[in-house]
């Protein structure tokens, strides 16, 4: 076991694997190493989520695993960060004494001190939310690969009820504009071939005045064989200036992932989501005539208190009219903290149960005609890799996100971009026989060209 050496399970959304990045980051510049393995390592970190109970007793599962481990090397410092780190401090360290470091999302600079003190016997506790830390000048800690993410605001202002996000994470505060520019600049040089830029509600971006889609604009700007991606949006400030954008760079991806949660007005309200389905849908269509070809994904919540069997149906109802690729279901699960705590959790189990699996049903018929609609089509493809299940075939992934699969070819490397006739789909992969290689000037180079 070496004091310098250090080990990260990261939990939860695309922002916890951001910040895995600059923790590391962080501690790379003061000399400490990534653990191969976890035995090796004298700093053991959990990068956690609190956004719904079932990911927080994970957690709770996986601390108790680490006991052993810490039972055999008693000096290992056992740590949590990210979002439980904000709810549970006294729990964690008071209450089960289960970990000797506990630091939350704004106090990451300053995680070698929590270190030094663990080490030394105490707690290093840091869990002090900040309007400020955007974490800007930091150079995250990454691999080679050929997709990055890059976290360009901070925190949540929406306080939709259910949510636990506004408390873990502390307000909205934006990154530098130019400084996220000079990040993408750097993945270009080092061959990077996507970046993904995140935030919770990455349309309330604010940098002086410049906004979301000055953003898009200057980081679509920066090298055009590099695919831009971005989530989560807010289709409450999904402005008309973004769909434009959007639509006139080819390397931002015609793909917006965009929350529904629920088809029932009245549930919507009472979840603070601050649009009615009639708003949603509407962008939807506008979105649909700016951007040609532009597809949607989804996160959809199953029994939010009060919710009857027909505000269920609304929410099946909008799923049918706007045809998602893809959605992200859960079950509603009331969080400490939040005001829909206070609602009674009326939705008894097995129904919540119910309903989700209907939805789920529905989105999977939905994905399946989608892609069938593809099939004939011509899709540019980044080749990401060998599929799943033979060296045989390359895998990528299309402008909308979507997993083509087709056969190796001498003349083709991972991380270029080749054209794909699809020839046959399933409802969560697209298949092609061959593929062409394209020469990037644009990478959303017009399936018509
Ligand atoms: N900022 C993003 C994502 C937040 S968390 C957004 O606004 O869309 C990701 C998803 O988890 C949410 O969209 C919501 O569908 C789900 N979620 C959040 N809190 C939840 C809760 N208490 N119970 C069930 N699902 C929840
Ligand atoms: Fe949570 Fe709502 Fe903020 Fe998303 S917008 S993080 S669901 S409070
Ligand atoms: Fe979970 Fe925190 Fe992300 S609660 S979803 S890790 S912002």
């Amino acid at each position: 076991m070496k004091k310098t050496s250090v080990y990260i399970e990261t939990y939860g959304c695309q922002m916890n694997l951001a910040d895995t990045e600059v923790v590391l980051g962080v501690l790379n510049s003061k000399g400490y190493k990534v653990a191969d393995n976890i035995e090796d390592a004298g700093i053991v970190l959990l990068n956690t989520c609190s956004i719904r109970e079932n990911a927080e007793q994970r957690i709770y599962g996986r601390l108790g695993n680490l006991k052993k481990l810490k039972d055999k090397n008693p000096e290992t410092v056992i740590g949590i960060l990210g979002c439980m780190a904000e709810r549970l401090r006294d729990d964690l360290v008071d209450k089960r004494k289960m970990v000797d470091l506990v630091v939350g999302p704004d106090e990451y600079r300053r995680i070698p001190e929590y270190i030094d003190e663990a080490f030394g016997g105490g707690k290093g506790i840091g869990v002090k939310l900040s309007r400020t830390e955007t974490y800007d000048d930091i150079i995250p800690y990454r691999e080679e690969g050929l997709s990055a993410w890059i976290s360009v605001m901070r925190g949540c202002d929406k306080f939709c009820t259910f949510c636990v996000v506004p408390f873990t994470r502390g307000r909205e505060r934006s990154r530098n504009l130019e400084s996220v520019v000079e990040e993408i600049k750097q993945l270009s040089e080092r061959g990077f071939k996507e970046v993904t830029l995140l935030g919770q509600n990455v349309n309330s971006y604010n940098d002086n005045n410049r906004d979301f889609a000055d953003l898009l604009a200057a980081a679509a700007s920066v090298d055009g064989s590099i695919r831009v991606r971005f989530t989560t949006s807010h289709p409450q400030d999904l402005s008309d200036k973004l769909l434009y954008t959007i639509a006139e760079y080819p390397n931002l991806c015609n793909y917006i992932h965009l929350p529904v949660q629920s088809g029932s007005n009245r549930i919507l309200e009472l979840m603070n989501r601050t649009y009615t389905i009639e708003h949603y849908l509407n962008l939807i269509g506008k979105a649909k005539k700016i951007i040609p070809g532009v597809s949607f994904s989804t996160d959809i919540i199953s029994g939010f208190p009060t919710e009857t069997f027909e505000d269920h149906l609304m929410t099946l109802d909008v799923m049918e009219k706007v045809r998602y690729d893809g959605a992200y279901m859960f079950k509603y699960s009331a969080r400490e903290g939040t005001k829909a705590y206070k609602m009674e959790d009326d939705v008894d189990d097995t129904t919540k149960t119910k309903r989700l699996n209907e939805i789920i049903d529905l989105q999977q018929r939905i994905s399946y005609e989608v892609n069938q609609e593809l099939i004939g089509k011509e899709e540019i493809v980044l080749v990401e890799g060998f599929s799943k299940k033979s060296d045989l075939f390359y895998s990528g992934r299309t402008d909308s996100n979507k997993v083509v699969v087709f056969p190796i070819n001498k003349e083709i490397n991972v991380g270029d971009y080749v054209r794909t006739k699809i020839t046959r789909a399933t409802s969560g992969t697209l298949f092609a026989d061959d593929s062409n290689l394209v020469q990037v000037r644009s990478v959303r180079e017009s399936i018509t060209a």
